[in-house]
C-alpha cells in the first residue's frame, strides 16, 4: 500500500500554466542501497596544450605562489572540490609516453614530440615525480594510464615497480636516487588509452590478447594492490564492451577492476559557428543538451552489457573521459583544445553528475576532461590570473555527494520544449551523509520555464533546509579574467517546508543543491 501511495504519488498530474509547471517528487530513504563513491568527481589532465605546461606546471618567474614550478591557487582552488584523483599522463598522449625519459635530472631528460597535440616539443619537465607531487600537494588520488600503444609489457611493469616497491630492486634504487624514498603506492592504473583509436587503432580481440599479458605483469607489491582498469568503449560501441568483457571476465571476476569509457558532447553541427562556447543558439543549446544526456542511455546499455558478465557489479564502468567539446577559442591554437565555459557548461555538468549518482551502483569512478586550460575546464588562466568556470561551481555544489548513500529521486519530468522536439526539463539526485544530512542536487536545463516541485520526502527526519543556486541571466553567460564573477554560487531562497513536504521553485536553467537537516 504504501509503495503503491509513493508510485502514485511521482506520477501525479504535472500542471503547466504560461512559464510555470508543478510536479510532484518523492525522494525515498527507504529504498537507499549503494553508495556514491567520491571517485565519480575525478578530474583529467593530459600533456595537452596548456593543461600541465603554462597550467599546473608554470615558468620559475611567473609571479604566483608555487611548490617547485607548481601553480598552488590552483592546488588551493582544487582542494576546495576536494578533487579526489586525477587521471595523467594521457590520453593519446598516453600510449606515446615513455615515463623513463619523465624521471631524473630534469636538464637530462630527453625531449620528444607531443605528435597528438600540435607536434610541439614536450620536454618531459613534467614526470612521475612531479605528478605524484602535484596528488598529495592536492589530496588526490593518482589514476595512471600506461602506454600499451607503443611501449612494452617490461616498461608498463617496471613503471609500476618504480612507483610501488619497497624492497631491494634496481627501481627502487632508481627511485630513491631521483629524491624519493618511500614508494607512493599507486593503485589506479589505466592498461593503454582509446587502443581501438589513438592508442593503437586495435581490434577489441586483439586489444584483450594484449591487456591480458600486460596486466599479468603489473604486479600487487606489498601494500599496493592495484586497481586495474582496461580500456573502455568510445560513446554508443557497444561491441567493444562485449568482446571485452567476454574476453576478460569469467564469473563475476577478472584481471580488471574497471573498463574505461569515454563519452564527449559534442554541439550540434550544421552551420558555421555552431561549435562555439560562448555564442550559441536556443536552437543549438537544445541539440547540445540533448546530447549530453545522450550519457545516461550509453550508461545503461553499457551497464547491461557488463551485468551479462558480471552480474554482481563488482567491476566499475570508470568514464575517464568526458564533458563538453566545443570549437577552439578564435586566435588559439587549435590543437590546445582551449575554450571557453559559460552556464550551459554547468548544466551539463550538473545534469551528467545527477545521471552517475543515480547510476552508482556501476558508475565508480569518473573524469572530467581536462581540468585546466583544456576542454571543459574547471579552471582557465593566463599568465597569474586564474578563474573558476562555471562547471568548477558545480564540482562545489556537489562534493555534498562523495561517499554518501544514494537515495532514489522520483519525478515525471516536465518537458523542455523546442520547436515541437522535447527534452526532459528536470533531472536530479540525491544522498544522505554520514551525520545524517540529505542533499538533493536539481537542475532545470529549460531556459524559459520554472518548476513547482512539491516533494515527499520517505522516511527522512529533517527540520531546516537551506540551499545554494548557479544560474544567470543568459545561457551564454561565463566568467573572464575581467570579470571573473559573472557565473558564481548564491544562497538559494526558493525552498520550504511546508508541513512534512519540501515545496520547490526551481528556476529556469539552473542548478540548485538543498541540504535538509
Ligand atoms: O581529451 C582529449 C582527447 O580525447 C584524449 O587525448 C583522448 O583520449 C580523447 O580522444
Amino acid at each position: 500500500m504504501k509503495k503503491f501511495l509513493f508510485i502514485s504519488l511521482f506520477l501525479t498530474l504535472t500542471v503547466s500554466a504560461g512559464s510555470q509547471t508543478s510536479i510532484a517528487m518523492v525522494v525515498d530513504a527507504s529504498a537507499a542501497e549503494h553508495t556514491i563513491s567520491r571517485h565519480i568527481y575525478g578530474h583529467f589532465s593530459e600533456h595537452l596544450g596548456r593543461c600541465i605546461y603554462d597550467g599546473y606546471w608554470v615558468d620559475p618567474a611567473l609571479p604566483v605562489p608555487k611548490h617547485d614550478r607548481i601553480r598552488l591557487d590552483i592546488v588551493e582552488a582544487l582542494k576546495k572540490i576536494k578533487i579526489p584523483n586525477l587521471r595523467w599522463p594521457g590520453g593519446c598522449f598516453a600510449d606515446e609516453y615513455h615515463w623513463r625519459d619523465g624521471i631524473g635530472p630534469r636538464d637530462q631528460r630527453p625531449t620528444m614530440i607531443n605528435t597528438n597535440w600540435g607536434n610541439i616539443t614536450e620536454d618531459n619537465s613534467f614526470g612521475t615525480h612531479e605528478f605524484l607531487t602535484l596528488c598529495e600537494l592536492l589530496g588526490a588520488e593518482p589514476f595512471i594510464v600506461g602506454n600499451l600503444g607503443s611501449g612494452s609489457v617490461e616498461e608498463m611493469s617496471k613503471w609500476v615497480e618504480y612507483m610501488n616497491y619497497d624492497g631491494i630492486s634496481p627501481m627502487t634504487n632508481m627511485r630513491k636516487q631521483n629524491g624519493r624514498e618511500k614508494p607512493w603506492h599507486v593503485t589506479f592504473f589505466g592498461v593503454g588509452n582509446e587502443n581501438w583509436g589513438c592508442g593503437g587503432n586495435m581490434t577489441p580481440e586483439y586489444y584483450v590478447t594484449q591487456y591480458r599479458q600486460y596486466a599479468t605483469f603489473l604486479k600487487n607489491y606489498p601494500g599496493t594492490a592495484l586497481r586495474k582498469i582496461a580500456c573502455g568503449p568510445s560513446g554508443g560501441d557497444y561491441n567493444w564492451t562485449n568482446m571485452v568483457m567476454s574476453g576478460l571476465v569469467r564469473g563475476g571476476r577478472g584481471n580488471l577492476w574497471g573498463l574505461d569509457f569515454h563519452y564527449y558532447t559534442r554541439p550540434p553541427r550544421g552551420s558555421a559557428g555552431q561549435g562555439s562556447a560562448t555564442n550559441f543558439t536556443e536552437a543549438t543549446y537544445f541539440g547540445t543538451m540533448r546530447n549530453a544526456l545522450r550519457i545516461e542511455q550509453l550508461i545503461k546499455g553499457h551497464d547491461s552489457i557488463m551485468t551479462k558478465y558480471d552480474p554482481q557489479k563488482r567491476i566499475a564502468l570508470v568514464v575517464g573521459e568526458w564533458g563538453i567539446w566545443c570549437d577552439p577559442e578564435p586566435r588559439t591554437n587549435p590543437r590546445f583544445l582551449y575554450q571557453q565555459n559559460s552556464l550551459r557548461d554547468a548544466l551539463i555538468a550538473g545534469s551528467t553528475l545527477n545521471i552517475f549518482n543515480n547510476h552508482c551502483d556501476r558508475v565508480k569512478m569518473a573524469q572530467l576532461a581536462q581540468t585546466v586550460n583544456v576542454l571543459q575546464a574547471v579552471i582557465l588562466t593566463e599568465g597569474p590570473k586564474m578563474i573558476l568556470t562555471p562547471t568548477y561551481h558545480v564540482f562545489d555544489l556537489y562534493k555534498v555527494h562523495h561517499d554518501s548513500k544514494m537515495l532514489p529521486v522520483k519525478f515525471t519530468s516536465p518537458d523542455y520544449v523546442f520547436e515541437n522536439q522535447t527534452l526532459p526539463a528536470l533531472n536530479a539526485s540525491a544522498s544522505q551523509d554520514s551525520t545524517g544530512a540529505v542533499h538533493l542536487t536539481i537542475v532545470n536545463i529549460d531556459p524559459n520555464k520554472n518548476v513547482n516541485i512539491s516533494i515527499t520526502l520517505n522516511q527522512i527526519k529533517w527540520t531546516t533546509v537551506s540551499g545554494q543556486i548557479l544560474t544567470s541571466a543568459n545561457l551564454t553567460d561565463h566568467n573572464t579574467f575581467e570579470k571573473p564573477n559573472t557565473v558564481v554560487i548564491e544562497k538559494f531562497n526558493g525552498a520550504r517546508k511546508q508541513g512534512d513536504m519540501l515545496d520547490v521553485l526551481m528556476p529556469a536553467k539552473s542548478v540548485v543543491m538543498l541540504e535538509l537537516k
